[in-house]
């Protein structure tokens, strides 16, 4: 099917049903009916005055209860925002062939890596989405294999978002009685990020496929920057209907991560997500994984398992979790288990 092409490139055929192999099972599919009759949000947070006892306790509570949460005010300038949508544009508009270097059997480099759905080798169905993944190792490298067309906004974006998610792991590891996170801590916490540019074609059959399945994020922290259209819906963990994340202008969707649910020994939640395929719109998104290092052993952490918690998880190496999650089709929190 399309290989090279990404679901852009079949978008753009003019089909007017999708390949059988997007079809989803039925209950992968939405029912945009009952999608849309649920009103509940999640918490919009306004950083501006994150010295604010009453803002953390916002952080805190947005972590544990709904995983999930949207932020204002927090300092990555709009501009910044605004030029890394405009790159995601321009990288998936470039011609076939240009976007065809960054393949898996392309690629100069396994840290960049242009694809299309998930894990399409392991998947029975696929995803309505193509992206460019880049793993950050250093400046010199992103200067020099990074697409020229997205680097320099890529790698603004990453580094403007780096202060938001320290102030965020400050309120989030106080909530859990750490007061003080030492390099070690950070290295563990966010030593590692790689930056997604997701396109989400406009798709004939959206009520038949999806456009990303249900997942939770293997990282610590995502932060996630998504354009007006909307799509990106969350688990919501009491009544297990999902809820969708209208779009806020100016704002970054926070989420934790399975690596964060694993440290914090299940206080912060890990939540479910997924994402519709769009039938009149082209929607983009940008997320950026905040990971702990390849090399770390991740599980519960020792100051909240010395205050008498009984560990949930076990302790693994944080590149065999990510491993086992790119190893199989997303299936919900089914990765988490791999930690029990
Ligand atoms: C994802 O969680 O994989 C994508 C989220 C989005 O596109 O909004
Ligand atoms: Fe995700």
């Amino acid at each position: 099917v399309n290989k090279g092409h990404g679901v852009k490139g079949l978008a753009e055929l003019g089909l007017k049903t999708i390949p059988h192999q997007y079809i989803q099972p039925p209950q992968e599919r939405f029912d945009m009916l009952v999608e849309h009759a649920n009103h509940d949000s999640i918490p919009l947070i306004d950083l501006s005055r994150c010295d604010d006892p009453k803002v953390a306790e916002a952080v805190c509570n947005a972590a544990q209860k709904w995983g999930f949460f949207q932020i204002v005010n927090h300092g990555v300038p709009i501009h910044v925002l605004r030029d890394v949508k405009d790159a995601t544009r321009r990288f998936f508009d470039l011609p076939a062939e240009e976007k065809m270097k960054y393949s898996k059997e392309r690629s100069v480099t396994n840290n960049v890596r242009c694809g299309t759905s998930f894990t399409p080798e392991a998947e029975k169905a696929l995803e309505w989405k193509d992206y460019l993944s880049l793993l950050f190792v250093s400046e010199d490298e992103a200067t020099s294999l990074w697409p020229q067309v997205c680097r320099n906004e890529a790698l603004e974006y990453m580094k403007s978002s780096e202060n938001v998610v320290k102030k965020l792991l400050k309120i989030l590891m106080n909530g859990l009685n750490i007061k003080e996170i030492d390099e070690t801590k950070e290295s563990m916490l966010m030593g590692s990020r790689r930056i997604n540019f997701n396109y989400y074609p406009i798709c004939p059959n959206p009520e038949l496929t999806i456009g990303v399945g249900r997942h939770s994020d293997v990282s610590t922290l995502t932060v996630l920057l998504q354009d007006d259209i909307g799509g990106l819906y969350v688990r919501n963990t009491e009544t297990m209907g999902w809820i969708h994340v209208a779009p806020v202008s100016g704002s970054l969707v926070i989420n934790v991560g399975d690596a964060l649910q694993i440290m914090s020994n299940g206080k912060y939640k890990s939540v479910e997500h997924r994402v519709s395929a769009n039938g009149s719109r082209n929607r983009i998104s940008v997320p950026i994984f905040f990971n702990p290092k390849p090399s770390d052993v991740i599980g519960p952490m020792l100051e909240v398992v010395e205050s008498g918690e009984i560990p949930v998880y076990k302790h693994v190496l944080y590149s065999d979790y990510v491993k086992h999650f790119f190893r199989k089709a997303h299936d919900g929190k089914a990765t988490v288990e791999f930690a029990k």
